[in-house]
């Protein structure tokens, strides 16, 4: 129930805020994405309003001026001249104000995907791309992700949260117990981690009590999983505005070319993974790997996107690693891949999330 909704006419411009940065450990790679995406508003249609989360929580909004004259050309590391608004409920409430019609947060990770932000804006009665609040919560919590889709009869590989205590005394002998119950390599994850950043991948007890050390701080909790070995793929899910509903995007399969996993070299650097779309699978791969993505999105309430990373493991089963409800939005991204392989678009995938939300 949106309280400040304004009416729209014909030729009215939808007022848009492209939110990017954020204090989360993809704060780069989120400014990348948000430029992509104002860049690719046409400004006849759209009255963008790009909006800069520092890492230390401030937002940053463009002076009015330039906000006036149409496309906002900006870097996103230079904001001089732009007004800086003091947290985060005050600048909420100023885009209800302007007010906005569609917030788009490209942003990744702690607050942005993990429904805080969701929740404010819910407050503030503004409407905007993804997931609600409490699906993104759910989302962003691998352990609980894993948990909701064990119980729907997902695959997903072996995992066990560790103990507060013992993350913090060591696991001592724990680590070889580990190791001999889910097997070598492990991996290790901050269950709300991102980008790669927060997941190490451990052959034997030694490398898991150097992998803790590494993980926590900034990591409270730590998940163990047992690695399973095969093809990475990933199921994109966005909503299809003539059909009314979400429908799956042809799948992307990644093969790192020197990591052992898809880390976040090979997500970013020019010289990362390679990322097939087509994905070189057998169709009915193909079409059990949409359908888990689609099954994923409804499962766990998503809205408007996601993306959930696969493994196919030697056995030709899809395990479930992870979902992701605001994923990376350059043009190299996933999703966008996986669109444009359907006739869509970058522009046009961005318009779509948008109408749709
Ligand atoms: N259980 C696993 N077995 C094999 N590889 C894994 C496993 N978990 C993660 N990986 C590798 O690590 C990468 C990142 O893990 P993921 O769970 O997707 O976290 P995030 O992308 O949020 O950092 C995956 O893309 C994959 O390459
Ligand atoms: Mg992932």
């Amino acid at each position: 129930m949106p309280s400040r909704t304004r009416r729209i006419g014909r030729g009215d411009r939808l007022r848009v805020a492209v939110l990017m940065g954020g204090p989360s450990s993809e704060h780069e790679v989120s400014l990348s994405g948000g430029l992509k995406v104002v860049e690719a508003l046409d400004p006849t249609r759209f009255e963008v309003r790009p909006v800069v989360i520092a890492r230390d929580g401030g937002w940053f909004v463009p002076p009015r001026g330039q906000v006036a004259r149409g496309v906002p050309s900006f870097d996103p590391h230079r904001l001089d001249g732009w007004k800086r608004i003091r947290g985060t409920l005050p600048a909420i409430l100023a885009l209800a104000e302007w007010p906005v019609d569609v917030v788009v947060p490209i942003l990744h990770g702690r607050f942005g995907e993990d429904g805080t932000l969701q929740a404010c804006m819910a407050a503030a009665g503004i409407a905007f791309v993804g997931s609600g609040s409490a699906a993104s919560a759910i989302a962003m919590d691998k352990v609980h992700t894993k948990e909701i889709l064990a119980y729907h009869g997902f695959a997903t590989p072996p995992f066990e949260e560790l103990a507060t205590e013992e993350i913090h005394r060591g696991l001592g002998d724990r680590a070889e117990d580990l190791v001999a119950e889910h097997g070598a390599p492990l991996v290790l994850k901050d269950p709300l981690g991102g980008s790669s950043l927060e997941v190490r991948i451990a052959d034997d007890a030694r490398e898991v009590a150097v992998a803790i050390e590494e993980l926590v701080p900034p990591a409270t909790r730590l998940m163990v999983e047992a690695y399973v070995p095969g093809r990475e793929l990933t199921s994109a899910v966005i909503h299809d505005r003539e059909r009314g509903e979400p429908i799956a995007l042809p799948i992307v399969e990644i093969r790192p070319r020197k990591a052992r996993s898809f880390d976040y070299h090979e997500k970013y650097a020019t010289d990362g993974a390679e990322e097939l779309c087509p994905a070189p699978i057998p169709e009915a791969v193909e079409q059990e790997a949409r359908r888990i993505g689609l099954a994923v999105h409804e499962v766990l309430g998503l809205e408007g996107l996601s993306r959930t990373d696969l493994i196919l493991d030697e056995q030709g089963v899809l395990q479930v690693l992870e979902v992701n409800t605001l994923p990376g939005m350059t043009e190299q991204s996933l999703v966008p891949r996986a669109a444009r392989e359907i006739g869509m678009s970058f522009p046009a995938l961005v318009e779509n999330l948008i109408r749709t939300a």
